[in-house]
């Protein structure tokens, strides 16, 4: 948890890590504009934005600028995703604790986004193969991931640029992330994207285990997971 708008959390500071310095940044889904004090206090960002669809969230946001003394270098945007944003030409975006359908929505409605200038900082609270399946079908190159457990909770971080090209991964790599993966397989994980890949294969057998009490099993399902857990224990043993 944050104790003052200066500092971060760990999640939200995993986020920060990928934000370019001089970079003008967009927190979009800001809520309490953490990040884009953080990133304007600290320096790295010269101005930013903090958006969000809803006022109760915006009307936070605007108490903690004023209190940050940054009022004259973060705008408060009422908005949905991008859409006010993306005329103030923000080069970094970071798009944070929402569920992963509803950033790839975000993502999807913007024209603005497709452009390599601009970086995208994506964290999922839930469904990361969805965004990343989303990023690698519309041409966004995942160049960079970061993992972060808190509070119990095991947070991917997703840093992407657009390239036009289009990719394919595997399930396993939707779920954990290539670059992830790289680093365990290399031996170079951190403790964070082991626990991942840990946790991964606990959600596997859990699912399993559910699948096959069913009246009919979905045998395909059982199949893929079994799959999915037998790479986890494979690159566990590394
Ligand atoms: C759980 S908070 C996350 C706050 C912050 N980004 C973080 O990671 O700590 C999600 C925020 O996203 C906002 N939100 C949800 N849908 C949105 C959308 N389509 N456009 C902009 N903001 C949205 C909500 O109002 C809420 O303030």
């Amino acid at each position: 948890m944050m104790n003052t708008t200066t500092e971060l959390d760990s999640r939200l500071l995993a986020c920060a890590s990928f934000v370019r310095a001089g970079a003008v940044a967009a927190d979009i889904g800001s809520d309490h504009a953490y990040l884009p004090i953080y990133l304007v206090k600290h320096g790295i960002c010269p101005r930013a934005v903090a958006s969000d669809i809803n006022e109760g969230p915006v009307k936070r946001a605007k108490i903690n600028v004023a209190v940050s003394g940054l009022s004259d270098k973060i705008d408060l945007l009422l908005a949905d995703g991008l859409d006010k944003a993306s005329a103030l030409s923000p080069d970094d975006i970071i798009i944070a604790g929402m569920g992963g359908e509803l950033i790839r929505d975000i993502i999807d409605a913007s024209e603005y986004v497709r452009d390599p200038r601009i970086r995208l900082i994506l964290q999922p609270m839930t469904m990361p193969e969805v965004l990343r399946a989303y990023l690698a079908e519309n041409g966004f190159n995942i160049i960079d991931e970061k993992v972060c457990t808190a509070a119990d909770k095991c947070y991917q971080i997703i840093c992407a640029e657009y390239d036009g090209v289009v990719r394919e991964y595997s399930r396993f790599e939707l779920l954990l992330g290539h670059i992830n993966i790289g680093r365990i397989r290399s031996g170079k994980a951190n403790g964070d994207e082991l626990e991942l890949l840990r946790r991964t294969r606990i959600a596997a057998g859990r699912r399993i285990e559910g699948m096959s009490r069913a009246a009919n099993p979905d045998t395909a399902a059982i199949e893929a997971d079994r799959q999915l857990s037998d790479l986890c224990e494979k690159l566990m043993k590394i």
